[in-house]
C-alpha cells in the first residue's frame, strides 16, 4: 500500500515558482521582475553596509545561541515598534508591544491565528487584487475570506469603490490594509483618503489589520507609517504586520513582528498571551540572528543614520528606474499608456499587462513578471530599461 499514492500535485508558488523558472531559463539577456526583492545595479541584492557592521559585532559580541522566548528579542521588539509607531507614541509605555516573527509572513499568519482563535466568527476583507499570499494565509487559518474592490479592470485606484465596499462589511470583522507600496499594485491611498476609510472602519467597527511589509520604500520612513499611527492614535485597537526583509534587506533572515495595539495594558496582556502560545504551536520561538541585528542597527546612532542612507538610496533608484522606464516607453509612443507607472510607489508596478503579454514577455524576451501584470521595478537595471521597452512595445503592439 501507498500512503502517498492519493496526493495530488499542486502549482507551484505565484511568486517564487518564477524564481525558479529564471534560475533555468539559459538566456543571457534574462530579466528577473519577479519576485520582491531589491537588485543593484549588478543585478545583485546587496546585504546593507549597516547590516554586515552589525553582523560583525554581533559575532564578537554573541554570547549564547540559547532560546529567545515566545515573543523574541525584547529590545528588537521595543526598537521595532518606536519605528513603526514613532518614537515617541505614548502607545509604546504599556498598550502596544511587538512579538517577533519569522518574516512579515510570519506576522500574518499569527495574526490569523489569533483572529481564528480568539475572535471566532469574525471575516476578514482583503483588497481585490492583493498579495497571492494573503488569500492563502487566511483561508489556511479556517477564516471566512472577503474582498473589497481597490484597483480595477482600468489599472486604476477605485477609492469609492472600496470605501462603498467596506461601509457593508459585517461590523466587527477584520479589514487587511498595506500601508504603502501596495503589494501587488504600487498604488497607495492618500491622506485624505486613509481619514476617509479610518471614518468607515470605526463607523463599522471593524479591526484594522495592517500590512507594513515596506516601510522606507514608498516615500520615505515616516511618511510611511502616515495610516499606522493615524489608525493607532485614533482607533483602541489594531494589528500591524512589520517586516525587515526589504527595508533592511534581511530576506532570507525571517525577521518581522506582529505589533498589537489595545485599549488597556490589561488587554495588551491577554492578547500577547495567546499570541505566545499560538507561536509555540507554530514556531515555538522565532530566529534570533535577524532580530539581533536589526536591534543592533537601531540602537546605535551610527549604524542607524547609516541604514537610513541605505535605505533611502534603495528608494530614490526605485523611483529613478520607474521614471527611466517610462521615458525609454516614449520611443515606442507607449509613456501615456504606461504613465501610471510613476505615480505607484515601492517596489511594485501593477503594469496593465494582460497574462497573455506576460506570458510572451517570458517566451519570447527572458522577461519574468507575475502573471497578474505585477513587475518589480526594484529588479530593474538602469542599462536594461531600453531592452524592457522594447520587449513590452512587442507584446503591446505586435
Ligand atoms: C513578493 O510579493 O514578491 C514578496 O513579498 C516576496 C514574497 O514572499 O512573495
Amino acid at each position: 500500500m501507498s500512503h502517498f499514492q492519493h496526493i495530488a500535485r499542486v502549482p507551484g508558488d505565484p511568486i517564487l515558482g518564477l524564481m525558479d523558472a529564471y534560475r533555468a531559463d539559459r538566456n543571457p539577456a534574462k530579466l528577473d521582475l519577479g519576485v520582491g526583492v531589491y537588485k543593484d545595479a549588478h543585478g545583485l541584492t546587496p546585504i546593507p553596509q549597516a547590516v554586515k557592521l552589525a553582523e560583525l559585532t554581533l559575532q564578537q559580541s554573541e554570547a549564547t545561541k540559547s532560546y529567545i522566548g515566545g515573543h523574541g528579542d525584547a529590545l528588537f521588539g521595543r526598537l521595532l515598534s518606536q519605528l513603526v509607531l514613532g518614537a515617541d507614541n505614548p502607545l509604546l509605555e504599556d498598550r502596544a508591544a511587538a512579538t517577533q516573527t519569522p518574516g512579515g509572513t510570519g506576522a500574518l499568519r499569527l495574526s490569523a491565528e489569533f483572529i481564528a482563535h480568539c475572535l471566532p466568527g469574525r471575516g476578514i476583507w482583503l483588497s481585490d487584487p492583493t498579495w497571492p499570499i494573503h488569500e492563502s494565509i487566511f483561508a489556511a487559518a479556517g477564516l471566512r475570506v472577503g474582498h473589497y474592490p481597490y484597483v480595477g479592470a482600468d489599472n486604476q485606484l477605485n477609492v469609492e469603490a472600496m470605501l462603498a465596499a467596506l461601509s457593508h462589511v459585517p461590523k466587527g470583522d477584520v479589514v487587511l490594509l498595506h500601508a504603502c507600496c501596495h503589494n501587488p499594485t504600487g498604488f497607495d491611498l492618500t491622506a485624505d483618503d486613509w481619514m476617509r476609510v479610518l471614518a468607515v472602519v470605526k463607523a463599522r467597527e471593524l479591526l484594522p489589520l495592517i500590512d507594513f511589509a515596506y516601510q522606507g520604500f514608498g516615500d520615505g520612513l515616516e511618511q510611511d507609517a502616515f495610516a499606522v499611527r493615524l489608525f493607532a492614535a485614533e482607533l483602541p485597537e489594531l494589528l500591524i504586520t512589520s517586516s525587515c526583509s526589504k527595508n533592511f534587506g534581511l530576506y532570507r533572515e525571517r525577521t518581522g513582528a506582529l505589533i498589537v495595539c489595545a485599549e488597556t495594558p490589561v488587554k495588551l496582556q491577554d492578547v500577547r498571551s495567546q499570541l505566545a502560545f499560538l507561536a509555540r504551536n507554530l514556531w515555538s520561538t522565532p530566529p534570533a540572528h535577524g532580530a539581533a541585528v536589526v536591534a543592533n542597527i537601531l540602537a546605535d546612532s551610527e549604524l542607524h543614520t547609516l541604514w537610513m542612507d541605505e535605505l533611502d538610496s534603495m528608494r530614490q533608484r526605485i523611483v529613478s528606474l520607474r521614471a527611466g522606464l517610462v521615458e525609454a516607453l516614449q520611443a515606442h509612443g507607449l509613456a501615456e499608456r504606461f504613465a501610471h507607472i510613476n505615480q505607484q510607489r515601492g517596489m511594485f508596478s501593477y503594469t496593465g499587462l494582460s497574462a497573455q503579454q506576460v506570458q510572451r514577455l517570458r517566451d519570447e524576451f527572458s522577461v519574468y513578471m507575475v502573471g497578474s501584470g505585477r513587475a518589480n521595478m526594484a529588479g530593474l537595471d538602469a542599462n536594461r530599461l531600453d531592452q524592457l521597452a522594447n520587449a513590452i512595445a512587442r507584446v503591446c503592439l505586435d
